[in-house]
């Protein structure tokens, strides 16, 4: 990647982005394919993103944290899901969907708890809100959260949930007043052994295969009262509070897909010779290449943009919906764009198994799902700049 001068990087970033580069390289670039191939969890290199304090770099040390900024986070993750984009949702949704909700809203019992086993990369996270039939509307979920005594009896059915095979612990949204809609939404931290909840079997996926995702089932799943994270009624905010936070995280996951197809499709460009010279040298490649270039430099622009924009509202408890969605947006598009013009550009090696290109392709079209479509993202823009 390029040093952008007008961001300040530290030299704490660019050690931390480096050490990212370097494990990435070393230890994920050569068990990519292998993984996305058998769809299987990479546990052991999960683990070591734990140890080296990639699972929950903005959290504070003493919560098993790295305790470095928004903009820390990006720079790393950036540098994993330019390996692989499987680990990089992994980060992703522990680091933003899980940790970042309870440091915002958790209680010092529930940080030391539910927080320090995962932001240490001991334990994995996961986020569950999505519904068989509500996924874009989330607010019209059917599970129901019953009070009894001290406890929450937890019944209904979640989908898509990212490390749903493999998590610890879950942070889950259900209906707990549905006479009051989105405002009777509360928010529950689960550990996932607990009795009553089951998970479905692992979604065969086209892209980000060596991530684990399922449904959960919650039958008369009891949990105690305090593990209710936020108030009652609170939860649809926190659900749209942490998925602002984690746009940014799949805006970056996209980012690193762009990059990495980018920089196959420029090697092919500057090797692969047709008609007597280099294919770069048509001017049809080569613009292709300056169009991919501007796109992922710009995406850059408006991730970092983001993550300073969730800097200062840590400051002021402010909001920055507007630029994640805006990064996320453009980001997975570009990925979707670049991965396009990579595959395009290498031509029947483009769509070989034997190369990553056709990987990057498939696992850059979830981008423009996951956390909010493109159609959300631009549901989320237009609110804010025009109302509802
Ligand atoms: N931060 C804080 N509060 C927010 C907010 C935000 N970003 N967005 C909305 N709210 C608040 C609103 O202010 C409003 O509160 P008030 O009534 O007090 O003003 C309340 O939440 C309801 O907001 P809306 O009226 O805007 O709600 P809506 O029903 O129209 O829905 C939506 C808004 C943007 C469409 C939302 O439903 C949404 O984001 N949908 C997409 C859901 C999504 O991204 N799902 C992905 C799940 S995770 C996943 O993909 C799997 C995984 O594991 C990775």
């Amino acid at each position: 990647m390029t040093d952008l001068p007008i961001y300040p990087l530290t030299e704490e970033h660019k050690m931390l982005r480096d050490a990212a580069r370097d494990f990435a390289q070393k230890e994920i670039v050569p068990i990519a394919a292998e993984y996305d191939e058998t769809g299987e969890f990479p546990h052991a290199t999960i683990k070591k993103m734990g140890e080296l304090g990639f699972m929950g770099i903005e959290i504070p040390e003493r919560y098993g944290g790295a305790g470095m900024d928004a903009l820390a986070y990006v720079l790393a993750l950036e540098e994993i899901s330019k390996a692989d984009a499987s680990h990089g949702v992994v980060m992703s949704v522990n680091n933003s969907l899980y940790c970042h909700g309870i440091l915002k809203f958790g209680t010092e019992e529930q940080k030391k708890k539910f927080l320090t086993p995962i932001a240490s990369g001991k334990s994995v996270g996961a986020y569950s809100l999505t519904e068989p039939q509500s996924g874009s509307d989330a607010g019209t979920m059917k599970s129901r959260a019953a009070r009894d005594g001290d406890s929450y009896v937890l019944n209904g059915r979640k989908s898509w949930v990212t490390s749903g095979p493999v998590a610890d612990y879950f942070v889950v949204f259900m209906m707990s007043d549905p006479a009051k809609k989105q405002k009777g939404v509360s928010a529950f931290l689960v550990p996932g052994n607990t009795p009553g909840l089951t998970r479905g079997k692992k979604e065969p996926k086209l892209g980000i295969r060596a991530s684990a995702t399922c449904e959960l089932t919650f039958e008369d799943c009891r949990i105690p009262a305090e593990n209710r994270l936020g108030e009652e009624g609170e939860g649809f905010k926190i659900a749209m509070t942490v998925l602002d936070a984690g746009r940014i995280g799949i805006a970056t996951q996209a980012l690193g897909i762009a990059e990495a197809a980018y920089e196959a499709a420029r090697q092919y460009a500057t090797q692969r010779e047709a008609f007597g010279q280099p294919i770069g040298q048509f001017q049809g490649t080569g613009f292709k290449l300056a169009d991919m270039k501007t796109r992922i430099e710009a995406s850059r622009l408006l991730i970092y943009n983001a993550a300073l924009a969730k800097e200062k509202a840590k400051e002021n408890d402010g909001r920055y919906s507007l630029e994640a969605s805006m990064a996320k947006l453009f980001a997975s598009e570009t990925a979707m764009y670049v991965a396009h013009q990579a595959v395009q550009i290498h031509g029947g090696m483009g769509y070989s198994r034997e190369l990553p290109v056709e990987r990057y392709f498939r696992d850059a079209k979830i981008t423009e799902i996951y956390e909010g479509t493109s159609e959300i993202q631009r549901l989320v823009i237009s609110r804010l700049e025009l109302g509802k």
